[in-house]
């Protein structure tokens, strides 16, 4: 059970009020809020032991070395990876990717295919494009369904000996929808192709077990889950970790330098090049053991009857139109009313004091599969109450007398 005014005191910017109003944050699948005990670990570092890790003797950078090193195994052991060195912390989510599609353009060749969906973040589209535009790979796409679940049909016939490697939201940014991901490794799998999860968005709700998935690599970001921004993780199998070059060469990521031959570090190292965020690493850990201590089990039961109330009432606006209605979809609520601009709608709610996000989400393709230019996006978290989406659902209505 989730006690929401107590855990409403853990996250001091909840106080703090917009435009004269109290503040509604809707906006948590852009960004979680920060609770006082990583704001207080952040703090911490700076003010106790800030140094470099891996490099000194001394007291302080052994210190930051082995908080660095704990919120490592803080990760391993929240996604259940083998592991620790199968984790890397990386900048985020993108950054995750990014490393992942640099590393397979060493090892795809012309007419290999990959294979994306339809519901994509462009974190997830753009870098397959520049790698499939180096090495002749062929990108194909899982298409979508007017519920804005993935056409799994499509999907398994798209799937043959050619392919090498699927990449998928395991939950859309833009809708919510939960994609059935262990469909999607099983059939790439059976095929020998690679499969790698984006999980920024199921992660603030669903706590993922790589090893039941048996999923081949998996990212996500920190500041999703409480943390600060500016970090993330790449897990991946061992075997794959091995297989792939380095993305960054620097310092951190190697053995031994000569000018004749520079010999790469073991995991995780080979993909740490440079002095990482440390801080943010070790508040990555601590926002991870905030949620775990509110528990996962309690925030999606308590999200999902946010996700009823908001949808139950939002319904009641005459024209309004939510994209994204599959059974299983995460507290998001993306919609429209009437003919109205999304954008007009975000200005008001935001001098009422309501954060929502406006657009088209970075997925401008199921922006151009609904034939329009965007929505409002309402992402709500366990620290939100069903009188904030009172407020919210008021706004709406508020702002639809006034622009129609
Ligand atoms: N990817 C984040 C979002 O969907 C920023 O809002």
């Amino acid at each position: 059970m989730i006690n929401v005014d107590k855990i409403r005191e853990d996250f001091p910017i909840l106080k703090r009020t917009v435009h004269g109003k109290p503040l509604v944050y809707f906006d948590n699948a852009a960004t979680s809020q920060t609770p006082q005990i990583v704001i207080d670990t952040i703090v911490d570092y700076y003010s106790n032991y800030n140094s470099n890790i891996h490099r000194g003797v001394h007291t302080l950078s052994q210190e930051a070395t082995d908080k660095y090193e704990e919120a490592r195994i803080k990760v391993q052991h929240h996604f259940n990876a083998k592991e620790a060195y199968e984790i890397i912390l990386t900048s985020g989510t993108t950054n995750s990717i990014n490393i992942i599609a640099a590393g397979f353009a060493s090892i795809l060749q012309k007419g290999d295919e990959i294979i994306v969906s339809a519901l994509e973040h462009h974190s997830n589209i753009v870098p397959w494009q520049m790698l499939c535009e180096k090495t002749g790979t062929i990108l194909k796409v899982i298409p979508m369904l007017e519920d804005g679940s993935l056409n799994m049909d499509a999907y398994h016939d798209l799937v043959n000996e050619k392919t090498k490697l699927v990449f998928c939201n395991h939950v859309s940014n833009a809708l919510g929808t939960v994609n059935p991901v262990e469909e999607i490794i099983a059939k790439a799998h059976a095929f020998d192709a690679a499969v790698l999860l984006d999980g920024a968005q199921a992660t603030p709700h669903i706590k993922p077990d790589v090893q039941a998935l048996d999923v081949d690599f998996y990212v996500a970001s920190a500041h999703k889950l409480c943390g600060p921004t500016g970090v993330g993780m790449l897990y991946g199998k061992e075997k794959w970790l091995q297989k792939l070059p380095p993305y960054e060469g620097g310092g951190e990521m190697i053995a031994t330098v000569s000018f004749e031959k520079t010999t790469y570090a073991g995991l995780p190292h080979k993909f740490e090049a440079g002095t990482p965020n440390i801080c943010g690493g070790i508040a990555f850990g601590a926002g991870l053991d905030y949620m775990n201590a509110v528990g996962f089990d309690n925030i999606a039961s308590y999200e999902h009857e946010l996700l009823e109330y908001g949808t139950q009432e939002l319904l009641k606006i005459e024209n309004l139109k939510i994209y994204g209605t599959t059974a299983e979809k995460t507290a998001v609520i993306s919609f429209n009313v009437g003919g109205i601009h999304p954008y007009d709608i975000g200005a008001i709610l935001d001098k009422l004091g309501i954060a929502v996000r406006t657009g088209h989400h970075c997925a401008q393709p199921i922006m151009d599969f609904y034939q329009i230019p965007g929505t409002i996006r309402a992402s709500f978290s366990f620290y939100n109450t069903k009188e904030e989406i009172d407020i919210f659902v008021s706004g709406v209505k508020r702002a639809v007398g006034m622009l129609s």
